[in-house]
């Protein structure tokens, strides 16, 4: 967990900024908000003190301020410092060390990586003294979120409103993404999402999986260095950006997809809700309707995680970590310990998805991830978080079971 200070400068996109802020919470960070005099214009400082539970730092003369000459002291302690939106104005103050507020001054007091995501109205940014300002701050090392082309709330349409929120985020986590991780350089296969089961044309059985888990996942082994790839069933939520993704609609689809991809793979996480059942006989055509009941026949679906414990193993200290899933309902744990076992697994990550805020189509988790050596709870936490936790199991069990380096 880092702390990030989020300037915020006076622009109509300040009001994203919030979004910004709940973003990098949501990956586990702490932020202060810095914003300037225009900023509080468009936004509400109070807003950022709700949303940070902090104090939000608008001037440089607030009384109090200067008894510990806040701005260096937080230059000291913040891990990045990110403005969005960031104005033509403050990117010339930045490119010319001019410090005449609090946001400017802390900007040439951190020593901590720099980004920026400008917006503003087209022709300013095409300006040479804007383009000059961007080279000389490039030039420098900080870093650019590009800003969007579309509408501007000027009425013109072009380059230069602020990136979306996503983006900025993602760019943030990049720039402070761990250093050294075993998971460099390895290849991480991840499932996410459910698996639709056609029953005719238009129908089929499916479940209510969002594939938000995964895609936390998928998201904190790129982050870590890894090579990942995405197997996702059908979602409406959008995937992060890896290495390769794969889509896939059945169980079957998904097992064939899989088992092709784990002959390279240093680690497999099954997080997807695969069908067990899937309909015996799918229809060409659309079923009518008859009068009475209707019966479906479903039969099993081959059990993917199982089958990749089966693999024929190469070397036994290159054998991929397999990681599943038990979503249960009630005595999560036990039954995730007995599933171990049974599937013969590294890891199993167990929640009870009858407890408010965990499982299924929420953004939070609360999981226990049983290994054969320890069980760790992890408690009610974004899913990003939960992440986190589970890939720092992995880093575990990759360092004491397969320290082989990997090939390149
Ligand atoms: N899984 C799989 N292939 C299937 C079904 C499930 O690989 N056909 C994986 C899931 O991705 C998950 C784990 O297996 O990682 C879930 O284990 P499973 O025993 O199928 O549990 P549930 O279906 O949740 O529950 P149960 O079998 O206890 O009804």
């Amino acid at each position: 967990m880092a702390l990030i200070a989020l300037g915020v400068t006076g622009g109509i996109g300040a009001y994203k900024a919030v979004e910004v802020c709940r973003g990098l919470q949501k990956a586990g960070h702490d932020v202060v908000a810095v914003m300037t005099r225009s900023a509080a214009r468009f936004v509400g400082p109070v807003t950022f003190e709700a949303i940070t539970r902090r104090p939000v730092i608008t001037s440089q003369w607030r009384p109090g301020a200067n008894a510990d000459i806040e701005h260096i002291a937080i230059a000291d302690e913040i891990a990045l410092l990110l403005v969005a939106p960031c104005t033509a104005n403050t990117l010339g103050k930045f490119a010319s060390g001019i410090a005449d507020d609090f946001l400017s001054s802390l900007y040439l007091a951190t020593r901590a990586p720099v980004l920026l995501a400008p917006a503003m109205n087209s022709n300013m940014l095409a300006h040479d003294a804007v383009q000059q300002n961007l080279r000389v701050l490039t030039g420098r090392g900080v870093r650019m979120v590009e800003p969007g082309e579309g509408y501007l709330a000027c009425g013109w349409i072009g380059k230069g409103r602020l990136a979306e929120p996503a983006e900025v985020v993602s760019a943030a986590l990049d720039m402070l993404a761990p250093p050294a991780s075993i998971l460099r350089g390895r290849r991480v296969l991840v499932t996410a999402g459910p698996t639709y089961e056609d029953i005719d044309a238009v129908r089929y059985v499916g479940n209510r999986s969002s594939g938000r888990m995964g895609f936390a996942l998928a998201d904190e082994a790129r982050r870590r260095g890894a090579t990942v790839t995405l197997i996702a069933g059908p979602t409406s939520i959008e995937p992060p950006v890896v290495a390769e993704t794969v889509r896939v609609r059945s169980a079957r689809e998904m097992h064939s997809a899989v088992m092709a991809a784990a002959q390279s793979a240093d680690v497999v996480i099954m997080a997807a809700a695969v069908a067990d059942y899937t309909a015996a006989t799918r229809a060409e055509d659309k079923i009518p309707k008859s009068e009475g009941p209707m019966t479906l026949v479903l039969e099993r679906t081959p059990d993917i995680l199982a089958d990749l414990a089966r693999l024929p193993s190469r070397a036994a200290s290159a054998t991929p970590v397999l990681v599943g899933f038990a979503a249960e309902t009630g005595n999560a744990v036990a039954k995730a310990r007995a599933k171990r076992t049974r599937k013969n697994v590294d890891l199993i990550v167990a929640n009870d998805v009858s407890a408010p805020g965990a499982g299924f189509d929420v953004p939070t988790n609360e999981v226990t991830i049983v290994s054969e050596a320890r069980e760790q709870h992890v408690a009610l936490a974004s899913k990003e978080r939960v992440a986190q936790a589970i890939l720092d199991q992995i880093e575990i069990i990759l360092t004491r079971t397969r320290t082989a380096v990997p090939a390149s």
